[in-house]
């Protein structure tokens, strides 16, 4: 296998076909560690991945916490309640405090789009962004890719429909990206003030009719709306959202037989998803979940190895 001679994963707009398919390859291989019976290897024995956690993630976290110790490496968590950030400590102090340390990767999520790319051009060791404000989330769209790719083989030629709030998310900003990067015809839905300004640069189809987007789809990939990160109402109320962009069962029987139901998960249950999609057969939201860890195996692998 070439050299994976890429430094930091900051995003998946500058990512070459021969890496993605290197790092989808080495998390199948990973893959088959999580089949055993001891989830465990040596491969980074003796390697430090420090986990600087600034905004709240329950999936993120986790499955780099735990692929790291899938990987026998030591994993410190860092969560921005209890650090010294409190006492007035920049972002760059705190991180060349941990660098000082000697991890061999740092895995960031930020609040700051923008701060995992700043970090990395003050420190020596690799930076993953595991999530930063609008900006992108390049480790979960990777995991969307595998779990897609794991279903069909490949992505090339599908219709892949990106439903909701666009305008405020990473994860769909970093999907966009790859999903075009590697041929899939991608729709964006969703109503007009959730789309962002620009839109049209990303060269995709956009609708803001739901059953539009959804009919001919071979994957519908579900957002949550960024409560956390809008400031003024967007859409008139919760109920007429959930009744024009929320996929429930009439909304799926619509759509085609073998289609795909996704989401980067939290999920706001009755709001974008009915329970009976969230957990129906459609559904490989858990199968995202799980591929997260494989992921994150080989993206530690490869960085750090
Ligand atoms: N998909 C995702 O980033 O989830 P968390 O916020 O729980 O990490």
């Amino acid at each position: 296998m070439a050299l994976f001679n890429r430094k930091h994963i900051l995003s998946t707009k500058d990512l070459q076909k021969e890496e993605i398919d290197q790092i989808l390859e080495t998390a199948l291989s990973f893959k088959e560690v999580m089949r055993r019976e001891i989830k465990k290897v040596p491969t980074l024995r003796g390697k430090t991945v420090i986990n600087l956690f600034l905004e709240d993630s329950t999936r993120t976290r986790t499955s780099f916490e735990v692929a790291g110790k899938m990987l026998s490496a030591d994993v410190i968590n860092l969560s921005k309640s209890g650090s010294s950030l409190a006492k007035g400590e920049t972002f760059l102090d705190m991180a060349k405090t941990l660098e000082a340390m000697k991890p061999n990767v740092l895995v960031v999520r930020a609040k700051q789009s923008g701060l995992p790319k700043r970090l990395s051009e003050h420190l020596n060791c690799p930076v993953i962004n595991a999530g930063d404000g609008l900006h992108e989330h390049p480790t979960q769209a990777l995991l969307d890719l595998f779990t897609l790719q794991e279903r069909w083989g490949d992505v090339k030629g599908k219709k892949i429909t990106i439903v909701g709030d666009i305008a405020h998310s990473r994860v769909a900003r970093s999907n966009i990206y790859l999903l075009k990067n590697r041929g899939a015809e991608v729709t964006l839905v969703g109503p007009g003030s959730f789309m962002p300004l620009g839109v049209e640069e990303y060269k995709v189809k956009i609708t803001y009719d739901l059953m539009e987007g959804i009919r001919e789809a071979d994957a519908v990939m579900v957002l949550r709306i960024q409560k956390e990160r809008i400031g003024l109402p967007f859409f008139p109320s919760v109920r007429e959202y959930a009744r024009f962009f929320g996929m429930d069962r009439s909304k799926l029987a619509e759509c085609k037989k073998e289609v795909l139901i996704l989401h980067p998960g939290p999920v706001n249950r009755g709001i974008e998803l009915s329970p009976e999609v969230a957990d129906g057969s459609h559904s490989v939201i858990l199968d995202q979940v799980a591929n997260g860890v494989a992921v994150r195996m080989a993206l530690l692998y490869l960085l750090v190895k």
